[in-house]
């Protein structure tokens, strides 16, 4: 018995000197675990007359109290040392340079689209907005464009059921308009996200228009011949000092005379940049203006092609990509 004691004595004085949680673990089960000095003991009292047996078994019992007492006592002041090391440990150091925010920028196509708004706001125009979900009505039959047309094709545009689309062109809108306001004069621009089964380095399946459209009596194409070119001198006369114009007798269905204006930049050869022409007299019958009294032009302007012609780049499909480190020049 003395012996077992003496143990006992030894492994307290250990529990008090550790300053380690592992350490008292090891201690707790070298002493109380199933095969620890208390139940190994207790096994020698079995064969002890029941009297002396009950004494020594209350002189372990009560050694026993002590160590587990002493066991957790010490686990909770080292877990509180373990806590208040991690404290000090993670002080926060404000003499450490603070992260800087990081500040976004307008997207290319974002800030090209204001560039053109601003323009035709400036001279008068006012800016409404449609639908992207569109009625074929307003997207093809209104605009003059027949049902054999390849555009209404399957392969060109996304289909939603057999009378709602993903608009092609913002062109439906000059319908919307002139249906809203009956009474020109009329001018405005609608600026917005077109849709068409595209994709390679100058198509992709979503792109943005600004359509136009000016609606009056007297309105001839030198009125649209006027104002195109004023438009596209201002958009890239700031960066190019000389740009070269011309318009090219083209074909739309909801324009006579129709044109498509061409752009001669340096580097670059003759390009595409919009269609325009004077509205057609069908377009204009199908929302009650009477093309005896009223004539009217109308414009599409492509705004990815003037942001790739304006900041130079070759691959339209790197506006979408969400690259940052594209991104990032154009802030
Ligand atoms: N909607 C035509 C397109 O997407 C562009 C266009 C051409 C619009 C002539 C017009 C126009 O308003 O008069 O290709």
């Amino acid at each position: 018995m003395l012996k077992f004691l003496n143990v006992i004595e030894q492994t307290k004085i250990a529990i008090n000197k550790t300053t380690n949680l592992d350490v008292l673990e090891f201690l707790k089960v070298k002493c109380l675990g199933r095969n620890g000095h208390f139940t190994q003991k207790i096994k020698t009292l079995r064969n002890l007359p029941p009297e002396l047996r009950s004494k020594k078994y209350k002189i372990i019992n009560k050694a026993k109290k002590e160590i587990e007492e002493l066991i957790f006592q010490k686990r909770n002041v080292l877990q509180l040392m373990s806590i208040d090391k991690e404290i000090v440990d993670s002080v926060l150091d404000i003499s450490l340079p603070g992260r800087k925010p990081s500040i976004a920028g307008l997207h290319p196509i974002t800030h090209t689209m204001n560039r053109v708004i601003l323009f035709f706001k400036n001279i008068g125009f006012s800016v409404v907005y449609g639908p992207e979900i569109e009625n074929s009505y307003y997207n093809f039959d209104a605009l003059n464009i027949p049902d054999n047309h390849p555009a209404r094709n399957e392969q060109d545009t996304f289909w939603i059921d057999t009378t709602y689309l993903l608009r092609t062109q913002t062109s439906g809108m000059q319908i919307r308009v002139m249906q809203e306001i009956n009474d020109p004069p009329i001018m405005v621009i609608s600026p917005g996200r077109v849709y068409r089964k595209d994709y390679d380095k100058y198509h992709t399946p979503m792109f943005h228009q600004i359509e136009g459209l000016v609606v009056d009596k007297n309105i001839s194409f030198s009125n649209l011949k006027y104002i195109m070119s004023n438009f596209l001198y201002d958009f890239f006369t700031s960066i190019k000092n000389s740009i070269k114009i011309r318009f090219r007798p083209s074909y739309f269905p909801f324009t006579a005379p129709s044109a498509e204006i061409d752009i001669l930049l340096k580097n670059y050869d003759w390009l595409e940049i919009l269609g325009c022409g004077m509205v057609h007299p069908h377009v204009l019958n199908n929302v009650n203006i009477d093309p005896k009294i009223f004539s009217g032009f109308a414009f599409g302007i492509g705004i990815e092609r003037l942001a790739m012609l304006y900041y130079d780049i070759t691959d339209l499909r790197l506006f979408f990509e969400n690259d940052l480190r594209f991104l990032k020049q154009f802030k």
